[in-house]
């Protein structure tokens, strides 16, 4: 039985991802900021929920908690909860947006990291950003470039950076930072792009999925590894 939280997996990518790894045979925690949201997710998809608002400590502490008195173990952490900070180019928007997508990448990896310890396989998958690549915002030949998303792109440049952080210090777990393809959920919505979560959340998997000789460390989309 593998045992698998994805944070923000009341609806979009997290919510997919969850539906595939659920048919994979995995034990699946919807974690979700509103514990109505979650509940209604976790019921749909034939899941278990946890209230869990990544960028509040205590609400982080206790859905850890509660997955280790349950279960003892977390086998895999997709760090998928994510916002996308547009609007107005001020302090609280900046501190809201790298407090969520960068701050709570580490909020939850630390809470989770004694659980993981104890799986045979443990791997964490942060769902990051090519807009987060400073190869792709250099790039005019790419769509990142012309991306008026600037603290998006710095909170998913930390995130990528955490991961590659968390692959050197923790060598018994691997880290790897995902870009799983513009698609049409509500973060996107006000740009009427992307294809299916359904399409999208196979590359996360994809990287939830790594056996113990997997790589670590990484930043890959659906082609294999992107640059930085
Ligand atoms: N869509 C794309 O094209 C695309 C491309 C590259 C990367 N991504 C990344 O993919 C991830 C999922 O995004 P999505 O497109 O599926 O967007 P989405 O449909 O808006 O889902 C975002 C999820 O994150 C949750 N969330 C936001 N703040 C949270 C918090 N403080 N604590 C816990 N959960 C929180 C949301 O919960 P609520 O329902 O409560 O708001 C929701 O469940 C994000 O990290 C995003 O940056 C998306």
């Amino acid at each position: 039985m593998t045992i698998t939280l994805i944070t923000g997996a009341n609806k979009g990518i997290g919510y997919e991802t969850a539906r595939q790894l659920l048919a994979l045979g995995h034990v699946v925690y919807v974690g979700a900021r509103d514990a109505e949201r979650g509940a209604k997710a976790a019921a749909e998809l034939g899941a278990r929920s946890v209230r869990l608002d990544v960028t509040d400590d205590a609400s982080v502490r206790d859905a850890l908690a509660e997955i280790d008195s349950a279960e003892g173990r977390l086998d895999v952490l997709v760090n998928n909860a994510g916002v996308l900070g547009h609007g107005a180019m001020d302090g609280p928007t900046a501190l809201k947006t790298f407090d969520t997508n960068a701050v709570g990448v580490v909020r939850v990896t630390e809470a989770a990291l004694p659980l993981l310890r104890r799986s045979a396989n443990p791997t964490v998958v942060t769902v990051s950003s090519s807009a987060g690549s400073f190869w792709a915002v250099t790039n005019p030949d790419r769509p990142e470039y012309s991306l008026p998303l600037a603290l998006y792109s710095a909170s998913k440049a930390a995130a990528t950076m955490l991961t590659v952080q968390y692959a050197k210090s923790q060598p018994g777990i691997r880290f790897n930072a995902v870009e799983p393809g513009t698609t049409a959920t509500d973060l996107t919505a006000a740009f009427g792009v992307g294809r299916t979560p359904e399409e999208s959340a196979r590359v996360v998997v994809r990287l939830a999925t790594l056996g113990p000789d997997g790589p670590t460390g990484t930043f890959q989309d659906e082609h294999g590894e992107v640059s930085w």
